[in-house]
């Protein structure tokens, strides 16, 4: 078919940013992509290149600004949003018609307004919303491949929700479920505020927006579209000090006496057709995922208390690895498409 062999043509909103920045990474040697603009409105004029200096001589690409009329950016079939909260909102619904489009910002992740409204102190999508399907690869596959938009997960509720899918759809857990999860510094964006800053957090460790942060809703959102959730998810984050990466340790009271090898085999079941997920043993380890889309997950449990360590790239699973994993779905290509590609050792 037509889809699976012509290039797709892509824009990018938001390219001078850390999202951004990788998903021209990854969609520059996309071998099914052609990125058709950026947008920088900052940098406009200039070459991509004098802001992203890992595509040095990679790529001709030049910033261009938001215009009012979004016709005159390009001819592209699909839009990616990598800006702030808030502005998706209001450019999506002026996309010219037919163009789909994928979106890393929390605008279009939870269906309650007055939900979304506390979290993000802005006003809900109302019927836009209901286009969107959240892009959880792995769990939400079925809706993907249709979808003409997509709500791109946020990097936490990534790593938690895959942790934290297996237990809920197959019925295992009873009471609550704590997550303590760790972010690097870009999980803030390449413009630091005095406590986002590499230099203030890379000697440092410390816990932030406790029972406050955006991804609770997004996760127990997701957790209750595959099952029963008894009780709120307590949730935490935690600044990590280093540059990219994010690590959830999930624990869980589970129904019954299980052991460490009967739950694996369940998590591996549970994502057997998921190239991305790597069930390991021991403890993942960021530095393995680090700039992959792959998100690393070992179980360990003793009598019925269970522990799941999940870590990716905030960047890239966590944000425009998975966002292009969607774009290959929505498009009829395979999932892993211009996506596979291992992480360093060390
Ligand atoms: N960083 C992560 O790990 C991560 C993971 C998952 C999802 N996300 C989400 O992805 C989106 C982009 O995140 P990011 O980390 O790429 O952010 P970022 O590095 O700060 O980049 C933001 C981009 O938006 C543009 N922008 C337009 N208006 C802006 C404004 N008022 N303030 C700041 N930037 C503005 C910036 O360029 P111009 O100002 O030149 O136009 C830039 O291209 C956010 O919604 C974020 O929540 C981020």
């Amino acid at each position: 078919m037509g889809e699976s062999t012509k290039k797709i043509k892509i824009g990018i909103y938001g390219g001078s940013g850390y999202g951004g920045s990788e998903l021209l990474r990854i969609l520059l040697f996309h071998p099914n992509a052609e990125v058709v603009f950026v947008t920088g409105n900052e940098h406009a004029g200039k070459p991509v290149s004098e802001v992203h200096r890992n595509l040095t001589s990679l790529t001709d690409l030049r910033f261009v600004a938001i215009t009012d009329d979004l016709n005159e950016l390009g001819d592209i079939d699909v839009a990616f949003f990598g800006l702030p909260h808030g502005q998706a909102l209001e450019l999506v619904p002026r996309l010219p018609s037919g163009v789909r489009a994928i979106d890393l910002s929390g605008d279009f992740r939870i269906d309650d307004p007055a939900v979304f409204e506390t979290f993000y102190k802005k006003k809900h999508a109302g019927d836009l919303q209901k286009r969107f399907v959240y892009g959880l690869t792995e769990t939400n596959r079925e809706a993907i491949l249709g979808a003409e938009y997509i709500a791109n997960p946020g990097c936490f509720a990534t790593a938690t929700a895959l942790g934290l899918s297996p237990l809920i759809a197959k019925n295992l857990v009873t009471g609550k479920l704590i997550v303590d999860a760790k972010t690097g510094s870009s999980g803030s964006g390449a413009r630091h505020a005095a406590n986002t800053h590499h230099p203030q957090r890379v000697n440092s460790f410390y816990a932030y927006k406790p029972f406050t942060h955006q991804h609770v809703p997004e996760i127990e959102q997701h957790l209750r579209s595959l099952g029963k959730l008894d009780e709120p998810l307590v949730f935490m984050t935690h600044s990590l000090p280093v540059s990219r990466g994010i690590f959830a340790s999930c624990y869980a009271e589970l129904e019954r006496d299980t052991t460490t090898d009967e739950l694996t085999g369940i998590f591996r079941e549970f994502y057997r057709d998921a190239f991305f997920v790597r069930i390991v043993d021991g403890s993942p380890d960021i530095n393995w995922v680090k700039n992959t889309n792959f998100c690393d997950i070992s179980v360990h449990v003793s009598g019925r208390n269970a522990v799941v360590f999940s870590a990716i790239d905030n960047l890239v699973k966590g944000a425009a690895g998975q966002a292009v994993q969607n774009m290959n779905l929505m498009f009829g290509l395979e999932e892993k498409t211009g996506l596979v590609f291992s992480g360093s050792n060390p």
